[in-house]
């Protein structure tokens, strides 16, 4: 610029006020009308959008405007006018004003862009990930990200004003065992040794608790590599907490209270507590899943009693061989659904190892449906108590060993509430799920594996199951779920030495691999460890359901795609040969 002009306002934030006003607004060029005798400039900065108008009797800002385009970096000096009713703009904040320009100053030209900025979605998205930086100009990923900021600096203050203080803890850390794949990071100055990047702060905000901070917090990055879905990405944050001497019943309520805020002072959602609380049992039982999505209802039922004696074979075998008869009673829902929709639950509920989705509507006439034959008269009657069934209504029922009849309806309900619109628009339904398993069989490695990890500790009433009956042995482990998604988890943790000692050999660890990779830990676990616990919430997750998006690729500003790959950098990429050498590397086949 040969003559600085020095913005002035922001072009977002002018209002019929400022008529009569001399300003001056940087920012780029969202769009050029030339109407011949007249040229609108649309003008966007981070604020918003206002319109230019340049009248010929400007001459030189005109025939700079004639050869500004698109995405053009422009300084206007201008005065702002109040614009005619008829003119007048509703759907933009500016719409009542526009600018007249004196003086226009291009700063930057720009290529013509890959894709339009248009707030929609229609551009395809590994052309938005490719050029990433200008899909984030958008005014709408940019309120996402101020979302985001605002998110963890309410986060920050609150925990700040609980006591608790934001610890940095490494994220070149030690391969341990269980946990996700970790990703290895070689050392150059230890060839043939590799750091990991920390899946989370766990063993260092244990052993902060054992070094007496009490009450520790971090916005807390980590890196996981697994296979990725909507709602998983190999790097994503955390709002890790962890706190000593405290009641669990006390930390769930401050948690609570967190969220809450969160929750309220950005969006204005006002979530109801204290928050539900159910244990994994009752979440199976009821909802077929252990992060229940409360928006609708659609609950399972035990129908086993109500169907014992019946002459449909499929039924009776699985009440014979240990098994269950679980029904959804889909209210109102005879009507709705076609035998294509019926066809189509029962392709999900097989997927989720169900051999079939037996039905039955109930008509004014009576039941219909394949198995209507084994229910007519007195046969329905306490199938239809225990289900609360009407006419109009239809049932669907799965009958096998209990975890499959649990998960497989679990899938139903999901895609009944889809396919019936049940689920309740802009509801926030938030629940505790507690009292998980603390282990799980792995068939392919033949050990216990833990289901959250090896510090959980278990109930106090089950440690003597942990020998004897292992998966009968719930956890003193608490996850926080909305709306489907299981945006946190947390636990009592382990913090005696023997204890932990106890759990490793559960999982099967010899001496050597205890001593090799948590010697460090159950050394600490000596030395005068205070009972804590903790939490770790998915921050990726809460933003996107605060932001409404369903992808974390939408709330993380420079993310990953499914395969893992920054289509922008285009990393993962290979290395120069001297940087193997220098790490004692050799890739073999010469990778990738
Ligand atoms: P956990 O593994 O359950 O617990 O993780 C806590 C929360 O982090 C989020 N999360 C993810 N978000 C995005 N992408 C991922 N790949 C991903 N993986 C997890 C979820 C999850 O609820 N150290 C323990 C916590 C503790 O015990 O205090 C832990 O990491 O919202
Ligand atoms: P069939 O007698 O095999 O023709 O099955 C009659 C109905 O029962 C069909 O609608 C099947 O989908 C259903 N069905 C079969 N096996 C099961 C099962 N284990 N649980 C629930 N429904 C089933």
């Amino acid at each position: 610029m040969a003559e600085a002009m020095m913005r002035t306002h922001e072009a977002g934030g002018l209002r019929v006020e400022h008529a009569g006003k001399t300003v001056v607004l940087s920012g780029w060029v969202h769009r050029r009308r030339d109407l011949g005798g007249l040229i609108f400039i649309d003008l966007r900065d981070r604020s918003g959008i206002v319109q230019v108008v340049v009248y010929p009797d400007q001459a030189e800002a005109f025939r700079v405007a004639e050869t500004v385009r698109s995405e053009y970096v422009v300084t206007i000096r201008g005065t702002v006018k109040k614009r005619s009713p008829e003119t007048v703009n509703p759907k933009l904040a500016t719409g009542e004003i526009e600018v007249a320009a004196e003086a226009i100053a291009v700063e930057n030209t720009a290529k013509t862009l890959p894709f339009v900025l248009a707030d929609d979605d229609a551009v395809d998205e590994s052309i938005r990930l490719k050029y990433r930086y200008l899909d984030l100009r958008r005014l709408g990923m940019q309120e996402t990200f101020r979302l985001r900021h605002q998110a963890t600096k309410i986060v920050r203050d609150f925990l700040s004003a609980h006591g608790f203080i934001e610890v940095e803890t490494p994220m070149l850390t030690k391969s341990t065992p269980e946990g996700a794949r970790d990703f290895i990071v070689p050392s150059r100055l230890k060839p043939g040794a590799f750091y990991a990047l920390a899946q989370s702060p766990q063993i260092y905000k244990q052993l902060l608790m054992i070094a007496g901070f009490e009450r520790y917090f971090q916005i807390a990055r980590c890196f996981r590599d697994e296979d990725l879905r909507a709602d998983r990405q190999p790097e994503f944050t955390q709002i890790d907490i962890e706190m000593s001497f405290m009641p669990l019943g006390e930390f769930q309520d401050l948690i609570e209270a967190m969220i809450c805020e969160l929750f309220e002072r950005t969006r204005g959602i006002r979530l109801e507590r204290p928050f539900l609380r159910l244990t994994y049992a009752e979440a199976m039982d009821r909802y077929g899943s252990d992060k229940p999505d409360l928006r609708y209802g659609l609950e399972i039922v035990d129908v086993g009693e109500a169907v014992r004696g019946t002459e449909f074979q499929v039924f009776g075998r699985a009440l014979q061989t240990g098994g269950v008869v679980r029904a959804i009673n889909a209210k109102g829902a005879a009507e709705k659904l076609s035998r294509k929709d019926i066809a189509a639950l029962e392709e999900t509920a097989k997927t989720f190892g169900a051999k079939g989705l037996a039905w039955l509507k109930l008509d004014a006439d009576g039941v219909s449906g394949p198995i209507a034959r084994f229910f007519q008269g007195e046969a329905l009657r306490p199938l239809a108590e225990r289900t609360e069934a009407e006419v109009g209504d239809i049932l669907l029922f799965v009958a096998d060993q209990l975890p499959v009849a649990r998960e497989a309806l679990g899938a139903v309900r999901r895609a009944l509430a889809e396919r019936l619109g049940f689920i309740e628009e802009g509801a926030y339904r938030i629940l505790w799920v507690t009292d998980f398993p603390l282990l799980d069989y792995d068939p392919t490695e033949k050990r216990y594996v833990a289901r959250h990890h090896p510090f959980t500790r278990p109930k106090a009433e089950d440690w003597e199951k942990l020998e004897s009956d292992p998966l009968a042995v719930r956890a003193e482990s608490y996850d926080l779920v909305l709306n489907g998604y299981e945006i946190g988890g947390g636990s009592l943790r382990i913090y005696r030495k023997e204890d932990q000692e106890r759990m490793f050999r559960r999982l099967g660890l010899s001496d050597e691999e205890v001593a090799e990779k948590f010697g460090f830990f159950i050394d600490a676990l000596e030395y005068g460890a205070p009972p804590h616990g903790g939490i770790a919430l998915g921050l990726d997750r809460i933003v996107a359901l605060l932001a409404g998006k369903t992808n974390l690729r939408d709330v993380i500003a420079f993310p990953k795609t499914q395969s893992g790959t920054d289509l922008m950098m285009d990393a993962p990429s290979r290395v120069r040969a001297e940087q193997l050498v220098e790490l004692g590397i050799s890739v073999r086949g010469g990778g990738a």
